[in-house]
């Protein structure tokens, strides 16, 4: 039987870190990639170095806060670049700080809205080609913050144990089609958001998770987002398909084999 070769990937939180390094590997390995962030100063860069090296992109300044116009964003694409074949969940952010009777509640849903309705009215959006297709791959990029509570960074905790819930949930409902969903959990990546909780207030984060994000950056324990974005493009084709509805952590063994792909 022939292999499907997907031809379009949409990738949010393409700006910068790990979808930065996620987009190029996709343009690299020659997919034409969708890319979702809100400053468009960003996307006009990455757009740039996929031109320089031959690849097609489409830039999409959006905010994923606005979850009603999403139907509209895969619309968009799908006009311009065809179907989408493959769905990076990648955006997300790491506030709002502090205990939950801290923390403003309007903050709170915000990122409810960006880290999981989001990624759930992607997914809806792209499936109905997928299962014509009977073909497709969407990689929610969760964290291990998804196995405990988070203290003082709640919601994040709470969308990413949610996400992997979603994960699991179409794992069951598209058993047999051709379409993996599935959870990874990148390990510690030296990003823009590492950057953002290791230099929050101690009084904002507590000293316990101050010191942890600082240590992870002292002791040299940060990776570079390049193997995780070849470890992400492996998913995208015909290895996700072992994968189907799991929760995988980049350290399991089966997945660092995927650096081979
Ligand atoms: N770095 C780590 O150590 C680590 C560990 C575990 C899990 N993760 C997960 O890995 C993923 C990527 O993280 P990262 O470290 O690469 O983060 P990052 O450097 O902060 O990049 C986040 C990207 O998401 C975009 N984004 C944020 N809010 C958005 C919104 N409302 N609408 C559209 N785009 C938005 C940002 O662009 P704009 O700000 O321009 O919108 C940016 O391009 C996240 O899901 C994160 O939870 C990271």
């Amino acid at each position: 039987m022939t292999q499907y070769s997907p031809k379009v990937a949409l990738v949010t939180g393409t700006g910068r870190g790990i979808g930065e390094a996620v987009a190029l590997e996709l343009a690299r390995r020659g997919l034409k990639v969708a890319l979702v962030a809100r400053s468009q100063s960003e996307l006009d860069r990455v757009a740039a170095q996929i031109r320089e090296t031959g690849g097609t992109s489409m830039s999409l300044p959006f905010n994923l806060a606005e979850v009603e116009a999403i139907d509209e964003l895969v619309g968009r694409v799908e006009k311009e670049l065809g179907p989408v074949d493959v769905l990076i969940n990648n955006a997300a952010i790491a506030g709002p700080f502090g205990a939950g009777w801290e923390v403003d509640p309007e903050e709170w849903t915000r990122a409810i809205e960006v880290n999981l309705v989001a990624p759930f009215r992607l997914t809806r959006a792209v499936l109905p080609p997928m299962r014509e297709n009977n073909w497709g791959r969407v990689i929610n990029i969760s964290s291990g913050a998804a196995t405990f509570p988070m203290a003082r960074a709640g919601a994040y905790s709470t969308t990413k144990a949610a996400l992997d819930m979603i994960s699991r949930q179409f794992g069951v409902e598209l058993e047999g089609t051709g379409i993996s969903v599935i959870s990874l959990y990148p390990g510690i990546v030296d990003t823009a958001m590492q950057t953002e909780i290791r230099t929050q207030p101690v009084e904002k984060i507590g000293s316990e998770m101050s010191e942890r994000f600082k240590g992870y950056h002292s002791s040299g324990s940060l990776s570079t987002a390049e193997p995780v974005a070849r470890i992400i493009a492996a998913l995208s084709g015909e290895a996700g398909q072992e994968f189907a509805g799991k929760v995988i952590n980049i350290s399991d063994p089966a997945v660092q084999a995927l650096l081979n792909e």
